[in-house]
This record gives structure tokens, sequence and C-alpha cells, in this order.
């Protein structure tokens, strides 16, 4: 397994690079990143190309067994070209130029920028492309945006909205022009969207769409550099788990697998810590779920580019990795697929913005606790845990991600409280409690490999995407979908028909009406069968059960004639239906469990609190993780096998340490043997 750092030997004095790569050698790393940022340092002057210092550093790690990815370092141009190129750097939404000072500030759109950067990542590819110890590249850094609105943009916009409508007539059709009299006679009538609250939902989700395939196609550039000039490494880029500005989908496409930046402790100290003291678990699911979705965008292993190291903040930082948190936050990712990890940063930047993002190193330099903690971890993760890398992380439940639907949402919420990240994360919970390994797959994506198929909050339904998910309930999947699915077309258009449109085939209910709720006003729910109560707010569908059967209803009494949760047979599957936000847990443990009884697989119980558990496993091998987020001891019942790290036998009630981490390994007894991918 690749284990190490980012490192930026251009802010440390050259005597210092041999110090820090030996302690880097003592801590067992094999890997750093170097480079991303570097812009100025290899071309302080427009063609003017300074590389030796760079190799030089790259002949350092050769000589200490470490290997590097280069980072291209286009994420932050050099000033002189700001000054000489004006256009390069961005417009907001008011036409003002972005000022020069910060990063990921220029214009994917502006053929100056291009040629550009074509040129620098030519020259860094050619010259180091080829290196023995040069093993793969990171593409730029952190793409995302802000979206440009300069006159480049929206001629390419206006361009691209031509390839794929053909007409304006088609897409005065499309975006529904002819509402309020906005209608367009010609392609360059057609504008940017206006601030979210007023403007046009087809026009919004397309944007969003534009800026994504701008993103990906920049991108795109590079990758097709780097292949050329250095044959046989990998291409990565570093995601952010559930930043909402791009399909993540389509930006793995062109890569070999997915990297991301994993900060669970970023933001305020409240928001990490609970009442009782302890360590707040819910940073912990988001980036287990995160994790998940970042090796969905590829469906196969990805790397963490940077790891939580210390504080992190740019102004202000929050609190400091407790002991043993380093290591239980490295191998929470290693147990969702995570096969190479870099921590960001090596030491903490004395300069710039970045002052108080702190690495395993303090400003002093000083190998501390931080750093011993990494070394511990490094020295597992690259002896006892090697076996691990490439092992498939194998799932019967996957989750739709779908970009267009939270797209479609960010211009119009629908309801007050809504967020579609939340909304995923509920069903997410309720099988992670229960250590269900969970793939997240987008929505055009082939379901009949899962058998179970959670879709929330699909707002944007092709007819297509419905049939092709009535179909995988016909023939035997099971699928769980809820509110607002369904509601729009590929435009979004809201589809001129009765909810839930051609799902109703599969969920058996119909939606005549529906309503938002906001969060002062709540309804009680009752199990048809038993006595099981909940309480429900925010939305609610008023829905009637066709062919369907309502487990869970409204007893409030104005909706007392309404399901909440259905449950219909359709073919050799089922399909549920869940009409509102049901507040406790408890509920979506349940729903879990009921999830899988439908598919016929085997229902574990709810964990302890604060214990995680996922599998990962090879040919030959299952590998099962305990890792504990709470930092005081918890019973787990584990199974038995070899712990891979201490090397001893294990299994049955045991006692997981604060923050501890436990990994099972046994024989594979020939099931469930078919790939993933
Ligand atoms: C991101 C970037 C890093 C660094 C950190 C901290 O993750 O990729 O370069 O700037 O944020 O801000
Ligand atoms: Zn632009």
């Amino acid at each position: 397994m690749y284990v190490g750092v980012d490192y930026y030997p251009e802010h440390w004095p050259e005597e210092r690079w041999r110090i820090d790569i030996a302690l880097m050698r003592e801590a067992g790393f094999n890997i750093v990143r170097l480079a991303e940022f570097t812009w100025y340092r290899l071309e302080p002057s427009e063609g003017q190309y300074e590389l030796q210092w760079l190799e030089q550093v790259v002949d350092l790690f050769e000589e200490n067994d470490i290997a590097v990815v280069l980072g291209t370092p286009t994420a932050v141009v050099p000033l002189w070209a700001a000054r000489k190129y004006p256009e390069i750097m961005s417009t907001d939404r008011d036409g003002h130029r972005t000022e020069y000072g910060v990063r990921k500030d220029t214009c994917y759109n502006s053929r100056v920028f291009n040629l550009m950067s074509d040129r620098i990542v030519e020259r860094l590819t050619a010259h180091l492309g080829e290196h023995r110890n040069v093993v793969g590249w990171q593409v730029d850094n952190e793409f995302a945006g802000p979206k440009c609105y300069c006159v480049h943009c929206l001629s390419a916009f206006q361009h691209w909205l031509q390839e794929k409508y053909g007409s304006v007539v088609a897409l005065n059709e499309a975006w529904g022009l002819h509402f309020w009299s906005h209608n367009i006679n010609d392609w360059e009538e057609v504008r940017f969207p206006n601030a979210l609250w007023s403007n046009n939902p087809g026009q919004h989700l397309d944007h969003c769409r534009f800026h994504s395939d701008v993103n990906v196609r920049y991108q795109r550039r590079q990758v097709e550099t780097i292949r050329k000039n250095s044959p046989g490494r990998f291409v990565t880029h570093n995601f952010m788990g559930f930043a909402p500005e791009l399909d993540y989908f389509d930006l793995a496409e062109d890569l070999d697998f997915v990297s991301w930046d994993n900060y669970p402790n970023f933001g305020d100290v409240r928001g990490t810590i609970r009442s009782d003291g302890d360590l707040d678990l819910e940073p912990r699911i988001r980036a287990s779920a995160a994790a998940d979705l970042m090796r969905g965008a590829k469906a196969r292993s990805f790397w963490i580019m940077e790891q939580t190291a210390g504080p992190t903040g740019w102004g202000e930082f929050g609190r400091n990795v407790w002991p043993s948190e380093l290591r239980n936050i490295a191998f929470q990712q290693v147990a969702h697929g995570c096969d190479g990890m870099l921590w960001f940063r090596w030491r903490t930047s004395t300069a710039g913005r970045e002052q108080y993002w702190h690495g395993l190193l303090g400003h002093d330099g000083e190998p501390g606790r931080r750093y011993q903690e990494a070394r511990t971890t490094a020295l597992e993760l690259t002896g006892a845990c090697s076996g691990i890398v490439d092992s498939d992380v194998l799932a019967e439940v996957a989750i739709v991600f779908d970009y267009d639907s939270r797209w479609a949402f960010e211009a119009q919420p629908a309801y007050s409280g809504c967020d579609y990240v939340q909304s995923v994360l509920r069903y997410y919970e309720g099988f992670y409690r229960r250590g269900i390994n969970v793939h997240f797959i987008s929505s055009r994506a082939e379901f009949s490999k899962y058998r179970v198929v959670v879709a929330s909050h699909l707002y944007v339904l092709p007819d297509e995407t419905a049939s092709r998910l009535n179909e995988f309930v016909k023939t035997g999947g099971v699928l769980l979908a809820d509110c607002r699915t369904g509601v729009k077309d590929e435009t979004s258009l809201c589809h001129a028909r009765t909810l839930p449109g051609l799902l109703a085939d599969s969920l058996g209910i119909r939606i005549d009406e529906y309503e938002s709720l906001e969060d002062s006003f709540i309804y009680d729910v009752r199990a048809t069968r038993g006595h099981k109560t909940y309480s429900a707010g925010l939305y609610s569908d008023w829905i009637r059960c066709e062919d369907a059967t309502s487990l869970y209803r409204y007893t409030t009494p104005h909706v007392g004639d309404f399901a909440v949760l259905t449950i219909n047979r359709y073919g050799d599957g089922r399909a549920f239906y869940l009409g509102t936000i049901i507040r406790e847990d408890a509920f979506y443990d349940e729903l879990a469990a009921r999830l899988l009884t439908a598919a016929r697989l085997p229902v574990p119980k709810v964990l302890p609190n604060g214990v995680q558990v996922r599998t990962r496993c090879t040919a030959a091998h299952l590998y099962t993780f305990y890792v504990n987020h709470l930092n005081r001891e918890v019973e787990v019942d584990l199974a038995h096998g070899r712990d891979i790290i201490t090397d001893e036998a294990v299994g049955g009630t045991a006692s997981l340490g604060p923050l501890g981490v436990v990994i099972v390994e046994n024989e594979r007894n020939g099931e469930g043997d078919d790939d993933d991918e």
C-alpha cells in the first residue's frame, strides 16, 4: 500500500529537504505528492522554464525509496500571467473580473488560459514524465469552480446548448420559455441564469451540467498530455466528497482511479464533539458515505490524496486530532476501499493563507505526537495490511446519487429543509448501523447488479430511468423511492402526470396531493400492524394505495386516510415508497431491515453505538473491519479469524479500545464470488 504525505519542498530551504526525507523514511512512508501550486517556480516569467530543482527533489526521493506523484500546477496562475493576459481570470455573476490573489480563479473557456495551461503541462510532463520515480499524476487541484460568467463562457454555453438541442425552437420548449414570454429567437439571446430565486429551472439545470462538462473537458486536455508524455503512470484527481459542483461520475471517467481529500474534523469544534464530551458520529458517518461515493464514481478502489493530519482552517482552526484519531480516520477509509493515503501536509506552512491548516509536523518542524501516530499507522498499513490492497468492496445494496436531481433542487428545494445529501444519508445510516456495505451508483448505472436499490429524492426522472427502475423490480429487485421522486423530466419541466408518474407501475400508489410542513408541524405515524409509532415532518405526500399495501399510516386526523410507507409486489420484486421524513433514526434501522428481508438477504443486528463494520475481500480472503469511532471501550461481537494487525486469533465478544480498529481475516467459503465491477 502507498502511504505518505503531501510535501511542498519549495516552501523550505534546501538544507531541510534531507532532514524531512529522512524523517519520512523513518516513518515508513513510500510516497509523496509534489509540485501542486508550483507554476511560478516552474515558469517564473513567460516561456522561461525552471524544472531542474523539481527533478532534483524527485531524485532525492528516489535515493530514499519514496515514490512521487506529481501534481500539475494549474490551480494557480502566476501573477505575471494574470497581468499580461487579464482575460484568463474568471468573471463573477456581476461581471467583475476576479481579483488576483487566491486560487482556482481562472476561466476554462479562455483560449489563452488553455494555451498557457497546455504549455506548462506539456513542459512538466515532457521533462519528468518518464522519470523512474514518478509513479503517477494528480491533475490540477480540487476541480469545482467557481462558475465563470465571462463572454467566452457565455458563447461556450450557447454552443453547448446548440449542440444539445439543435434548434432554438427545441430550446424554447425544453426550458418552457413560453412562460412569462421568455422565448428566444436566436442562440445569441441565451443568457446565464439570473439569481437563483427568479431563474428558469431548466436554464439552471443546463448551466450546472455545462459547468460540470467544462471542468471535465479541461481535465481531459491535461490527461491526454500526461498519457502521451508519461506512459504507464496513473492519472488521478483529488475530489471533494459531497461537493455539489461537478458530476463526479463524469469527472472520474478519464482517470485511472479517484482520489479524494478527507477532512472529517473540519469546521467548528461543536460540530465534531457531542454534548457528553465524546466525538460526534455524524462527521464520521459522512466521511464513510463520502468514501462510498468516491469509490462509486469509478466503481473501484480510491486513494486519499489529502488526509487529515491536525487542526484545519484558514482564519480560525478547529480542534486537534485526539490520540488514536488520526489512525482511526485512516483505517475507516481503508475499510471503504482506500488503497493509497497521503496526509496533508507534511509540515505546517509558516506562510500564506494556510498557516493554520496543520500538518503532521508543526511550524517548528519537530516530529511530535501526530508524526508518531502517522508512523505507527503507516507501518501497519504497509506491513500487516498490505494484503488488503486491490481487494473488492462487494455490496448487494446500492444508493442512487444523482447530480441532476441535486442541481434541480438547488433552484427549487421544493420544501423547506430539503437537503439532497441528507435525504440520501438517512437511508445510508440505516444500513451503516447494521454494518452493511453499500455502493453509490449513478442513475445511469446497471441496477440489476444489486438486490436493493434506494432512489431517494430522484427529482429529475427521465422516462428511460423510470422504465429501468420498473424493470429492476419486475425482475426481482427491491426498490425504495420517496418524496419528490419523478416530479421532473430531464429538462426540469414537471411531468404532466399524477405522481409518482411511470413509477406507479412498480410502486402501486397514487399521489394526488402533497405539502410542505417545515419543522414546525409534526404528523403522528403508526404501523398498520403492531404498535410502533413515529413522528413525521418537513414534507408529506398524501398517498393512496392502489395495488400497494400500507405499512405505516398517519394518525393525525386530517391526513388519516393516507399511507406513509407502502410496499408493492410487482413481478418478482418489491417496491417501497416513503412519503415523508421520519424524525427517528430507529425508523431507518427498521426500514433497512425490511428492505434486506424483502431481498432475502441476511439482516445483521444494529451495531453498538459508535462501532462501524465493513468488509473487503479478495478471491481467497474476507476482511472484516471493526472501527470504534468513540473515545471509550466498546464491546463488539467479532468474527472468528485472524486479527491481521496483531496476528492473533480472535472471535466472539471482545472489547474494542477507544478509537480502536480490528481487522479480521477469514478464508472465503466460495459464496458471493460475483464481482461488483
Ligand atoms: C484543499 C486543497 C489543499 C489545501 C487544503 C486546505 O484540500 O487541495 O491544497 O489547500 O484544501 O485548505
Ligand atoms: Zn469564462
